[in-house]
Order: structure tokens, then C-alpha cells, then sequence
């Protein structure tokens, strides 16, 4: 069964370079970025760690742990750390999972056969603190991702969860964002919008981002 954004992420428990987590109890009352590489060693994996550990403090700041899955065994994921920390001038801190068994990898669909039969494709699962999966993203293994969109999306995501907005297409925080589709009672708008709006059509009301 494929996973759906809005249902509950699976949990499990999977060894890790951080030893045993269960996944629920790990995660507690944070945001969670789940995501997959193919395997340890290898040139684009090497630089998505090292890029996300760069990152480990903005993530930390809208209060998201990571953790990384990967099929390869708990030493050589140690072994791949020191290699990431050497070459990307960095230090990655957060737990990697050792998926030998396929545990987790199954249960998030990350092994696309016509990709590759054994190892997982780049995978990324944004959930949320009730474990509800929130924001899903797949890339082949041949093109690293872009883990500033990862937290642009974590971005957005907690503020339309605190506001009554929408976020246009590459929208960045402090820039405009859309009134909710379902907000119309004028008293609401006033209350929730004191600076106003611009209604280029009536589905389509610009404001300012109202945590800016
Ligand atoms: C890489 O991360 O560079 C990679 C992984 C699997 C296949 C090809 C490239």
C-alpha cells in the first residue's frame, strides 16, 4: 500500500548510528524529515549529508530532527560519516538508519524497482508532530535534492498551520502569501488580516505574510 500525504507515518523500530530508535517515541512532539540515499560511498549521497548537516541548525530552529535510511550496515554508515565530515567540511550529527533488512524501507515505499531492485531512491518524507505525513518528495538517484526547498516547505507548512493562508508558488517567508479560500466572513478577514488584502480575483487575495 502506498503512503498518502495525511496518513499516520509508519512507525518502527530500525538500528541506527545512534542505536536502536522506535521511531514514534524518537520523534516526540518534533517535525520529522525522513528521507533516503541508495547507498553509502557514493559521490551525490556524499554531498546531500554533507549539505543537510550544514543545515542541522535551521532545521533545529523550526524544531525538526532528521534521520537518514539507508540500506548499508550501522559501520560502514560510520566509516561513510567520517568521509562526509572530511570532504564537505562539516559534521553530520543526525541518526542514520541501517535498513539491511529492508524494514523501513519497505514500509515507505522507498525501493522503486525500475530505479534500482535493491537500493532506495531519494526519498523524502516531512512529517509532522502528530505523525502525520505532510509533504512527500521523490528524486532519481541520479540528481541530489535540495534540502533549502526541504525547509522552505517546513516554512510554509507551519505557517498556514498557525494562519489562515496559502503560499503561492516559490514563495519565500515575508513574501506575499494568499487568503485562505475558505476565510469570506468580513469580521474574520478584519480580525485575521489588519493589514488588508488585494483581491485580484475573488479566489485569488494577496496579503502580506502576516508573521513578517
Ligand atoms: C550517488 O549518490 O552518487 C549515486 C548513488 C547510486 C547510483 C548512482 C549515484
Amino acid at each position: 500500500m502506498s503512503l498518502k500525504i495525511g496518513d499516520i507515518a509508519p512507525d518502527f523500530t530500525q538500528e541506527s548510528t545512534a542505536g536502536e530508535i522506535r521511531f514514534h517515541e524518537w520523534a516526540g512532539d518534533d517535525w520529522v524529515v525522513l528521507f533516503s540515499h541508495p547507498a553509502d560511498f557514493t559521490p551525490v549521497c556524499t554531498t546531500e549529508l554533507g549539505s543537510t548537516a550544514k543545515l542541522q541548525a535551521d532545521f533545529d530552529q523550526r524544531g525538526v530532527k532528521l534521520v537518514v535510511v539507508s540500506v548499508d550496515p550501522v559501520e560502514d554508515h560510520r566509516t561513510w560519516i567520517n568521509d562526509i565530515n572530511e570532504t564537505q567540511q562539516t559534521s553530520v550529527t543526525f541518526p542514520i538508519l541501517a535498513d539491511a533488512d529492508n524494514k523501513v524501507s519497505s514500509l515507505y515505499d522507498m525501493i522503486h524497482p525500475n530505479e534500482d531492485e535493491t537500493s532506495t531512491v531519494r526519498s523524502v518524507f516531512i512529517i509532522d508532530p502528530e505523525k502525520k505525513i505532510r509533504a512527500m518528495i521523490t528524486y532519481p538517484k541520479s540528481v541530489g535534492r535540495n534540502f533549502d526547498e526541504v525547509l522552505r516547505v517546513i516554512d510554509a507548512m507551519q505557517l498556514t498551520d498557525r494562519r489562515s493562508v496559502v503560499c503561492p508558488a516559490n514563495w519565500q517567508p515575508g513574501d506575499d502569501v494568499i487568503v485562505a479560500p475558505s476565510v469570506s466572513d468580513p469580521d474574520v478577514l478584519q480580525e485575521k488580516f489588519p493589514r488588508g488584502y488585494t483581491e485580484l480575483r475573488p479566489y485569488l487575495r494577496m496579503t502580506p505574510d502576516p508573521e513578517h
